[in-house]
């Protein structure tokens, strides 16, 4: 058995279709902060379905390598002669001798999350750049998520799904700790951002959004239920009340995923 943390978010075709919604609502500002160059050789950490690996890779214009534990994902991920998508965990990546330090860029997004010991992941993902190279890492800091006017019992409900990270050995508030990581893996710390990750109820994306929590919350109901975090009735009533809360025309979503970049010394 892995010593590595079981993935909260599972596999299922349902976490599939959430996954593949996400990368549609974040993919354009994670590009945009990305700012690929021609050329570059670039390695993704915990890739999933490959979507934004494949972006990175046509800006690129050259292969990109991704990394990904599940057999489940790489089943379903994007085909493309741009990607070399190999199974492997990220706590022991699965380059070649000559790869290693042979990269451009370095990017993981939404893995250290899940992972037991994010700063062997990112001493690798330092050690895949070559000197001079960027390191990229984006991630949750859930304390940061807002909705208002608030839906009944979510606060509850939020509470039990950050709760389920950390019962997993996982880190829900990683996000803060980005930059800090890179430092202690040994880069240097160059850049820290958010990426606006919110909308309102009149904006064409709203639906994406709702859809994207919803399920994502629904789709811990085990765990957070099994672990004794939170009632089953409860995690029913308040994903029912946050459906509701999504027809009033003032609902609102806040949130941001951090962002920071470093470079190899
Ligand atoms: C939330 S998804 C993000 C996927 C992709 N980075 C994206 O932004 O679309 C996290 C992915 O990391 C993978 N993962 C989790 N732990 C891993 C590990 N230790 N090694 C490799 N992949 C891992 C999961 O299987 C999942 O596909």
């Amino acid at each position: 058995m892995s010593a590595e943390a079981a993935y909260l978010h599972g596999t299922s075709p349902a976490e599939q279709g959430r996954l593949s919604l996400l990368n549609r609502l974040m993919n354009e500002a994670a590009m945009r902060e990305l700012a690929i160059r021609p050329g570059e050789r670039i390695v993704d950490f915990g890739s999933g379905l490959g979507q934004l690996s494949l972006d990175m890779a046509r800006a690129a214009g050259v292969a990109v390598v991704g990394i990904e534990r599940s057999q489940e994902q790489l089943a379903r991920a994007e085909r493309d002669p741009l990607l070399d998508l190999r199974r492997g965990d990220v706590t022991d990546p699965p380059l070649r001798e000559r790869e290693w330090g042979s990269f451009d860029l370095a990017h993981a997004r939404f893995v250290l999350e899940h992972v037991l010991d994010p700063l062997t992941v990112v001493r690798h993902m330092v050690r895949a750049v070559r000197p001079g190279g960027r390191v990229v890492l984006q991630d949750d800091d859930h304390d940061v998520f807002r909705c208002w006017p608030e839906p009944a019992g979510f606060s509850a409900l939020w509470r039990a799904f950050q709760r389920s990270y950390d019962r997993l050995g996982c880190d829900p508030f990683i996000g803060r700790r980005l930059v800090s990581l890179l430092h202690d893996a040994g880069a240097a710390p160059v850049r820290s951002t958010w990426i606006y990750f919110g909308s309102c109820a009149a904006e064409p994306k709203w639906p994406g959004f709702v859809e994207n929590i919803h399920s994502q919350l629904a789709g811990a109901r085990e765990a957070m239920a099994g672990g004794g975090l939170l009632g089953a009735a409860e995690i029913d009533a308040a994903l029912a009340a946050f459906r509701d809360w999504a027809r009033r025309p003032e609902a609102a979503i806040w949130y941001a995923v951090c962002w920071a970049e470093g470079v190899r010394r």
